[in-house]
Parts: structure tokens; C-alpha cells; sequence
């Protein structure tokens, strides 16, 4: 949801910006922008469409020799994708430019009372009030002006600021995330930390309410309430370049969806010993009565697939809701209760105020969480990270199977630390999984063939049962976020009651029959879709003639322990999703509209 860079201190800024653009263009798309010094005044170049148009920008190769810059990639919220609403945004005078991502809750009043002291404004976006306000508190220091803006700002910001004549960047966070990038003779400030991997593995994460200044040597922290904090501890990254990039692959998408056999691997990794499993969870888990899992899009897919694990394994009883339901129906707590908040990117607004919804009635938060250092991970009490390595296409493909994954561990874990009981028939399984995915994923050119055949469909059904049911949800959410056929997932036996009125001719219903307690009832299920001449594609493990002889196609994945199996059963979906949007001629990793982490409500 817009993406956020600034550098101090390289020779060059240029260049830094547009790679760290280019790294953050997962984060939104539809414009961007670059400001830099030079010859003591502000220079802005903005450009509609995507980082490359700006970067092939006549007016971009003339700009050299400047050491200070802040840029950014936009996801609109408040007005069109357009040059007046890109940002950098200037305030009156051209002194003073700002990058944020984020909402300015009151920008109206705001705006009103700026536009009464005579500040004329020139977008339409909430976010160019922080420029004109900084520029009313300027008085010779920007750090100040800045700090004196945002007590006035209601909302979520992610922001780097510059003045014309200080040679320094100033950034601050509330809500929206912030990283900054330490160097020799050089900083950095950025939305996220594979913007500022090609130049440190440095970083130091801002906290809510805090506010730093770079300089080319130094910088400082403080809390908007103007206190200084004296230590903060610097983070080294551990991931390299090449997990950033797509390594000769076409699409991040797909390389992602490949290495599936090495993230669900990586999840269990340090975490069984001995058939124990060890998770640093810093609660009594004995106390634990009932859990709520929150999360939106895919995480609220596995949130789904959580139920059904932990109920079942734990004998826990679980909640699932959408965070952003959660935080506005006034959930009833009991003594006992804990959350569990899903999410990739760790940054998801809806999850976050979730999250802090439960803090506030003093619930234990756990989160499942990939990126680390993130806002959840960081309100919650204990987290278990996916350690799935960077997810950069907008569509959840390895975060999904790996937050599966640690949903099992998790479960095991509640079991082991009540009962004292390890499940050693899960954990075996648990185990050679990554031999299933790598099985199912040797499918690929069968499923494009499918592909081929359906992408040119106006809508698409997708049904299961059970532990099946998410899987046609995660199914039908790939398949319309990414090549935009309208798709619906369905609990098979719903069907009949309105779902079934889209079935004519040709339609495809992707069906999940795998031989479980339900097969024959999914077997019904694919008759009835049969007789109404839809297009059955079925995904089975079954190995009898039933599903094959009913079905028009059927993708074969490998028969795994039931609990296990959403991880077998999602892959080919996102593969079909993949291969139909691709002949399409989509953008897979930048569908239309999307972005890849949600940081605004
Ligand atoms: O980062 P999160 O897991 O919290 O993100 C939640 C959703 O925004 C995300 O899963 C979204 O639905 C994806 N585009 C799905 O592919």
C-alpha cells in the first residue's frame, strides 16, 4: 500500500531510489514519484503507471550528483492514479517535499483550516496536507516542524520528509511501516526492508509514534513527544538479493508457488527435536479455554483451515473472524480466551487493529507471521514466524501453505504442553510433506494445458467439503484477484441452494474430492454439476474410477494425512490461477487494483 524510500549520503541518490522503488513496486502501482536537491532547490519528477515509466522519464537523466532524495510508489486511496496526485507532494512554496503512505483521518478539517491561512493545494489526496502543515510549523527546523505537524494528524503514516536547505531526511511512523537502513557515509528510509537490501543489511525498525532523523553520518530517534531514544538495537537481515529477485523465472508468482517444498521445509526447521516441539509461546497454555483467529484475504483462508486443525488435534474450541469484522462487532471474551492474528506481510491494518482491540482487554496475542520485525509480530505477545523467505507477488501462494504448516505445529504444541502427548503420526507426516508438493508441482504442465482451456470463461465455481472448503475460497481468491474471472468458492453441498444457477455449459467447477469421510458426498455433488453440463475439474487423491469417470479433467495429487492435505490440494489451484491469468496476458505479480500489503483500513 504505497511504498516509501529515501537515501542520504551516496553519491547518487538517483539511482538508489528507482531500485528501491522497483523493490517496493509490489506495494502499489498505479504512479510514482522522485524528489531530489539539486542546486539548492526541490526537483519532482512524478509519472503515472509504474516504476519503469518514471525511470525512462526524459527528465530523470539529467538529474546528477545529488545525495539527498526520498521517492514513492503509489496505491491510490484518496484520488485518481494521476501526475497531480502522485507523490512527492510540496507544500507553497517548493521548500518542503513528503512521501507517505498511510491515511490522514481528518485531512478535511485540516485542510479547511490550512486553506484558510491561505495554502493553496494542488491534489486531491489527503496526504498533501502534511507538506502545507509542516510548512506552516517550519521555522528553521525541520525535525520540529515535523513533530509539531503530526500531533495534529489523526490516522496512519508511514512518511520521509525533506527541506530544501537541511541535509537531512526526516521519517516517522504511526501504523504504516518504516525501516531505516544504516551505512557507512550513507542512510536509508524505507517502506520495507528489501528496498534497502542492495546497499545494507543494516535496519533498525521505527515504532508507532517515533520519528527519526537521518543525516549522511548519523541519526536519531525520538517519540513524538519529542523524547530521545537512546538505544535502539540495529537488526542484520539475513536474506540476501537473490530472494528478492525472480532468479530467471517469469513472474515472482510462479517462482514463488515453486518453492514450496523448501518454505513449508523451512517452517519446521529448529522446531522439532526429538519428536518435541519447541515454539517460543509466552503463555500458559493450559489456561487457554478458547481461541479467536483474526486475519483478511489468504491468511483468513488458512484462518479457516485453523478451525478445523486445532479443534481437531488440540480440542480447543476456535473462532474465526475477519479482523476487520472482529474490531467492530464487540466480541464477547471469556476468561481463557487468546487470538491468534494470521498474517504474510505483518503490516495488514484490519489485523493490526485487530490485534489491538485484543490488547486492550488484556488477551494473549499469538501471531503467524512471515515478514519479521513487522507491526503484528511486534504487538504480540509471542510469534511464530513462517521463515517462508519474502513474498513479493501480490498473490499469497507460500504464505498460505507454510501458515497451514504452522498452524499444525501450533496445535501439536498446545497438545504436547497439555497432555504431554506428542501426535507422532502428524509429526512423521509433517516431515516428508515437501515430498507431496514436489509431487504435485511435477503436474505444472498439465495444469496449464486446463488453463488453456478455462481462461477464457466468464465464471468459475470452486467447491469442497470440510478441510476442503477453504481450499475452494484460497481456489476462487486466486483465480479473480489475479486474471479477474469472476470465481466463487462454495461448501459443496451450498451449492444447491443458488450457486448451482451459474452452472451452463462449459462452465468450470473446479471440485476438491479427495477420499475423505465426504468423498461420496462430493461425488454427489460433481453428478449434480454433471447434469447441468458444467465443466468438472477435479482434484483427487482417489484412486478408483469413480472422480475420473464423472470428472472432464482431473489433476492427481498425492494421498497425505487428511489434516495435511489443504497443502497438497491448494497448489494446483494457485498453479491453474496462475496459467489462466498469464494467457490472459495479466501481470501476475501487479493485478489491476491490488496491492500486495493492505496498511490502510
Ligand atoms: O499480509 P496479509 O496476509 O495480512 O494479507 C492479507 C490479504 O491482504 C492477502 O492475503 C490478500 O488477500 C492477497 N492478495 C491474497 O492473495
Amino acid at each position: 500500500m504505497c511504498g516509501i524510500i529515501g537515501s542520504i549520503g551516496v553519491k547518487n541518490a538517483v539511482p538508489v531510489l528507482l531500485k528501491g522503488l522497483e523493490r517496493l513496486e509490489y506495494r502499489g502501482y498505479d504512479s510514482a514519484g522522485i524528489c531530489v536537491v539539486t542546486n539548492n532547490s526541490l526537483v519532482v519528477i512524478k509519472k503515472t503507471g509504474k516504476v519503469a515509466e518514471l525511470a525512462a522519464h526524459s527528465a530523470i537523466s539529467s538529474l546528477k550528483d545529488t545525495t539527498i532524495g526520498i521517492a514513492h510508489t503509489r496505491w491510490a486511496t484518496h484520488g485518481k492514479p494521476s501526475e497531480e496526485n502522485a507523490h512527492p507532494h510540496l507544500d507553497c512554496k517548493g521548500e518542503i517535499a513528503i512521501v507517505h503512505n498511510g491515511i490522514i483521518e481528518n485531512y478535511h478539517k485540516l485542510k479547511n483550516e490550512l486553506e484558510e491561512k491561505g495554502h493553496v493545494f494542488r491534489s486531491e489526496t489527503d496526504s498533501e496536507i502534511v507538506a502545507h502543515l509542516i510548512e506552516y510549523y517550519y521555522n528553521g527546523n525541520l525535525e520540529r516542524a515535523v513533530i509539531m505537524a503530526l500531533k495534529k494528524v489523526e490516522g496512519a503514516f508511514g512518511l520521509a520528509v525533506m527541506h530544501k536547505s537541511e541535509k537531512s531526511i526526516v521519517a516517522a511512523r504511526r501504523g504504516s511501516p518504516l525501516v531505516l537502513g544504516i551505512s557507512d557515509g550513507a542512510m536509508f528510509v524505507a517502506s520495507d526492508v528489501s528496498a534497502l537490501l542492495d546497499y545494507t543489511s543494516r535496519v533498525i525498525y521505527l515504532d508507532d509514534n517515533e520519528v527519526a532523523t537521518l543525516t549522511s553520518k548519523s541519526y536519531t530517534i525520538k517519540t513524538l513527544e519529542g523524547n530521545m531514544i537512546r538505544s535502539r538495537a540495529v537488526q542484520e537481515i539475513d536474506w540476501n538479493i537473490d530472494k528478492i529477485e525472480k532468479r530467471g523465472y517469469k513472474h515472482f508468482m510462479l517462482k514463488e508457488i515453486l518453492e514450496q517444498p523448501i518454505s513449508i521445509e523451512k517452517v519446521l526447521q529448529n522446531r522439532i527435536i526429538n519428536n518435541r516441539i519447541l515454539l517460543d509461546i509466552k503463555i500458559d497454555i493450559n489456561t487457554l479455554k478458547r481461541l479467536y483467529i483474526v486475519a483478511c484475504g489468504t491468511s483468513w483462508h488458512a484462518a479457516l483451515e485453523g478451525k478445523y486443525i486445532i479443534e481437531r488435534i488440540a480440542g480447543i474450541p476456535v473462532e474465526v473472524d475477519y479482523a476487520s469484522e472482529f474490531r467492530y462487532r464487540n466480541p464477547l471474551f471469556i476468561k481463557g480466551d487468546a487470538i491468534i492474528a494470521i498474517s504474510q506481510s505483518g503490516e495488514t491494518a484490519d489485523t493490526l487493529a485487530a490485534i489491538r482491540l485484543a490488547k486492550e482487554k488484556s488477551l494473549p496475542i499469538i501471531s503467524i507471521v512471515n515478514v519479521v520485525g513487522s507491526g503484528i509480530a511486534r504487538n504480540s505477545d509471542s510469534v511464530i514466524y513462517l521463515n517462508a523467505g519474502p513474498e513479493i507477488g501480490v498473490a499469497s501462494t507460500k504464505a498460505f501453505t507454510a501458515q497451514i504448516m504452522a498452524l499444525v505445529l501450533f496445535a501439536l504444541y498446545i497438545k504436547q504442553e497439555r497432555n504431554d502427548i506428542a501426535d507422532n503420526e502428524i509429526l512423521n507426516s509433517l516431515k516428508v510433506i515437501n515430498c507431496s508438493i514436489k509431487e504435485v508441482l511435477k503436474s505444472r504442465e498439465e495444469i496449464k494445458k486446463i488453463a488453456d482451456e478455462i481462461y477464457a470463461s466468464r465464471d468459475a465455481l470452486y467447491l469442497g467439503r470440510g478441510m476442503q472448503f477453504p481450499v475452494a475460497l484460497e481456489g476462487a481468491l486466486k483465480l479473480k484477484e489475479i486474471s479477474y474471472i469472476h470465481a466463487e468458492g462454495y461448501p459443496a453441498a451450498e451449492m444447491k441452494h443458488g450457486p448451482i444457477a451459474l452452472v451452463e455449459e462449459g462452465t468450470p467447477v473446479i471440485a476438491l474430492a479427495m477420499e475423505d469421510v465426504l468423498h461420496e458426498k462430493m461425488i454427489s455433488n460433481i453428478q449434480e454439476v454433471k447434469a447441468r453440463k458444467g465443466k468438472v475439474i477435479a482434484i483427487t487423491d482417489s484412486q478408483s474410477l469413480r472422480v475420473s469417470s464423472l470428472a472432464d479433467r482431473v489433476i492427481k495429487v498425492p494421498k497425505v494425512l487428511d489434516i495435511l492435505s489443504p497443502i497438497v490440494t491448494s497448489i494446483p489451484l494457485q498453479l491453474l490461477a496462475y496459467y489462466a491469468a498469464v494467457k490472459r496476458g495479466i501481470d501476475v505479480d501487479k493485478p489491476r487494483n491490488l496491492a500486495k500489503s493492505v496498511t490502510v483500513e
